[in-house]
């Protein structure tokens, strides 16, 4: 259908067809045995006639259940304009990945790109349309449950993340193969108050323009199709009515002519929030903010014909936003196959398909980041192992965003570890529960049954735990914390591990035996008790379908680890929010006064361990880090260059980060800023010369004046390992 078409379409629709195109419903209201049902579980006053015109479905797929759906949907739409179906593909489809905090961890933007399209061509012949992804929320507080969702901590790595993932989803749009993408949750949603979910957002608007916007430009800039409102707060004013950041900003400044949808339930919430005293306000303020689609409520369906009724909206308001999503669906060529790329046939053929486990693997094997290791890891193939924990033998390794994949495709630690070593050489046992209470389980509605929940269950287990102990030659513990907290409405004040296993590893140690921990978490995590009962630590995050390969690949030695935190991980919950780039202050911490300087009496300031940290079972030595020149012009540009040798035994990694400092500036300017990164293979031996570029637009920032503008002055370039590098050249940009 053609853009002219569009508008005759356009010209024809009722309002009530109108209104429709502006709602999604969850598949509650669909049954896919084709009556079209209304009502679901949760009642939101959707009306019955409604129904028949939504113009999105959430969360639904399956290429067999979607074509009748859509069939049906069809059967009786006055004017043939398909549904339009869209979900959460967060860190996969039916191939689960890393999460998303674990696949940052690469610092291999193009792997992830890859991945992205592995999901998209396995939702795309399932026949999905839209994925709510990618999410490119900045954190630095690892209290909030959905840091689990982002890059990370810095703006710079998660542009490019955003930009890799967009591309990855959509690519040329082919049906088949890739999806449209949705860019979320615009703005800010990753710095609520105290890390608690839904909380107040409170930001400068140099902060929220220096660090927080970045991410979502790139991925507008990047093509992406949707951008989804945040249920937060800025400014004060709620962003899904919010006419600066969704209109002033996204439209008129960014040029995004996409759609835009709330969050679920958002466009209601402005009620809680206090800015609409009634469905009608809210309506209001979201159709002025220009946010197209409803998600979930009945707020647009039951408001917008009123508000029209009484001029306080105007048609062409909600023409717009209609036109906005039959648009989509033209670009999506759903008017020629309202089926788009749903196809049994290639269902079975994409899902699941070696190539993508292959893919899978890789990123778990990139995405794990070796914390610590006093000469543990790798074990060699030949030694009796003890695995234990919680996370020894479970499936439920792809965290909280992967229900479209399923826990019985994915290869446990116990089964990744039998497909390295003989099963005489393993023994396995649970040893402790892994929650001290079942609090997670309470908004699931599932009565968490954990049988082994009882004292002398646990008794056993430890009896279990001395057997196997005693027996092996090396004690392997699955540790971490439970997928449901992290992710949405999983924020914590709390950042430790339970305190059955804490107890567990204290039990383990008293053995003596060398002790390695396998981490798996959807935050950082405050791991001082554990980093003192364990030898090694690996950091696993979610890691999904191909969890347990990966895992063991790097394990058994098969693979060097290569991963980089990129979000700090706090040496207690009492340092969050906390990231590596932030500004001096005027009483920095010195070696001499502390009192008076700005630090806590009772922990250090540093992180326990900060971004872009990562051990390898060799070792990088930085050598002749050097400028080509000393000063530059706007127009000019430097080449700083280091030589990097791999001075250890085996081949592997290394990320070598650039950062630089800008000593003075009209605003305080960040400690460290990441500005280049280069991801490098060295066999023992071998080295490497890497060249960085810089220019004048890498320097740019928000003056005092709000001006994003470089400033003449002297800079400092950090090149090494991790934001903690401290060698570094001056270099002086004149005007
Ligand atoms: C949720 C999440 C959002 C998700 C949406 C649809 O509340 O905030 O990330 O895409 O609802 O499931």
């Amino acid at each position: 259908m053609s853009k002219r078409n569009i508008e005759e379409l356009l010209e024809t629709l009722t309002i009530d067809e109108k209104i429709g195109q502006l709602v999604q419903l969850d598949v509650n209201f669909f049954n896919y045995d084709c009556d079209l049902k209304t009502g679901t579980p949760r009642d939101i006053g959707i009306k019955e006639d409604v129904i028949k015109y939504t113009g999105s479905i959430l969360n639904f797929y399956g290429a067999k259940g979607l074509k009748q759906i859509q069939d049906e949907y069809l059967k009786q739409s006055n004017k043939k304009i398909p549904l339009l179906f869209m979900a959460d593909i967060i860190n996969g489809f039916k191939t689960a990945f890393p999460i998303p905090l674990g696949q940052g961890a690469t610092f291999n933007p193009r792997l992830i790109e890859e991945s992205a399209n592995v999901a998209a061509r396995e939702a795309a012949v399932s026949g999905l349309h839209v994925t709510f992804s990618p999410m490119v929320d900045l954190v630095r507080d690892a209290r909030w449950g959905r840091v689990m969702e982002s890059n990370g901590e810095d703006s710079y790595l998660n542009s490019l993340y955003a930009k890799a993932i967009v591309q990855g989803y959509r690519q040329d749009l082919n049906p088949y193969k890739t999806i449209a993408s949705c860019v979320k949750h615009f703005a800010g949603y990753g710095a609520p108050t105290a890390g608690r979910e839904y909380n107040t957002v409170e930001l400068s608007n140099r902060t929220l323009r220096e660090m927080y916007l970045p991410s979502y430009k790139a991925a507008v800039d990047a093509g992406c199709d949707l951008v989804m409102t945040s249920f937060n707060t800025i400014d004060g004013i709620p962003v899904t009515g919010n006419e600066v950041l969704m209109k002033n900003i996204l439209r008129e400044e960014w040029g995004f002519e996409g759609v835009t949808i709330s969050d679920h339930s958002a466009i209601r919430e402005l009620i809680d929030h206090g800015v609409a005293s009634d469905g009608k306000e809210a309506a209001k303020l979201s159709i002025d903010a220009m946010v197209d689609i409803d998600m979930m409520t009945s707020v647009y369906s039951n408001n917008l014909k009123v508000l029209l009724d009484e001029n306080k909206i105007s048609e062409s308001q909600i023409d717009n936003a209609v036109r906005r999503v039959l648009q989509l669906k033209e670009k999506l060529g759903l008017f020629e196959n309202p089926y788009r790329g749903a196809d049994e046939e290639l269902e079975k053929e994409y899902i699941l398909c070696d190539e993508h486990l292959k893919i899978a693997r890789k990123v778990v094997n990139e995405s794990c980041v070796l914390l610590k290791n006093e000469n543990v890891l790798p074990i060699s193939k030949d030694k009796k192992i003890a695995l234990i924990g919680p996370y020894a033998n479970n499936s439920s390794l792809s965290g909280m965003w992967a229900f479209s994949s399923d826990d019985k495709d994915v290869v446990t630690v116990k089964n990744g570890f039998l497909n390295k070593v003989s099963e005489d050489n393993l023994t396995v046992t649970q040893g402790c529960k892994m929650l001290d209470d079942n609090g997670v389980f309470e908004a699931f509605g599932r009565v968490y049954e954990d049988k082994d929940n009882t004292l002398e269950r646990e008794e056993c287990m430890l009896e279990d735990v001395r057997k196997v102990v005693l027996d092996c030659d090396v004690v392997v513990l699955a540790l971490g914390e439970h997928i449901l907290q992290s992710g949405e409405g999983g924020s914590r004040g709390n950042l430790k591990i339970s305190q059955s296993q804490i107890n567990l590893l204290k039990y383990v140690k008293t053995f003596n035996k060398p002790t390695v921990v396998l981490l798996f978490n959807g935050r950082p995590l405050a791991l001082n008790e554990v980093l003192e009962n364990c030898d090694s630590l690996l950091e696993c995050w979610f890691p999904g379908t191909e969890g347990g390969n990966g895992i063991a690949d790097i394990v058994f030695g098969d693979t060097n680890p290569s991963g980089r935190l990129t979000m700090s991980f706090p040496y207690d919950v009492g340092q969050c929010p906390i990231s590596y780039n932030e500004f001096n202050t005027g009483r920095p911490e010195n070696s001499g006064m502390r009192r008076f300087t700005s630090v806590y009496l009772d922990m250090p300031n540093e992180p326990l361990f900060e971004f872009g940290y990562g051990l390898s079972y060799t070792e990088f030595r930085y050598s002749n880090i050097s400028i080509d020149k000393e000063t530059m012009s706007d127009y000019d540009k430097i080449i700083a260059s280091v030589e990097v040798e791999n001075v250890g035994s085996v081949p592997g990694y290394e990320t070598v980060q650039l950062y630089i400092q800008d000593l003075i500036g009209s605003v305080v300017r960040p400690k460290k800023e990441l500005k280049g990164f280069e991801k490098v293979y060295l066999f023992p031996g071998e080295t490497k010369k890497i060249e960085f570029e810089i220019n004048e637009s890498m320097l740019r920032f928000y003056n005092k004046d709000m001006n994003f503008v470089s400033e003449a002055g002297e800079f400092k370039i950090y090149i090494g390992n991790s934001s903690k590098c401290s060698e570094n050249i001056v270099f002086t940009l004149e005007k």
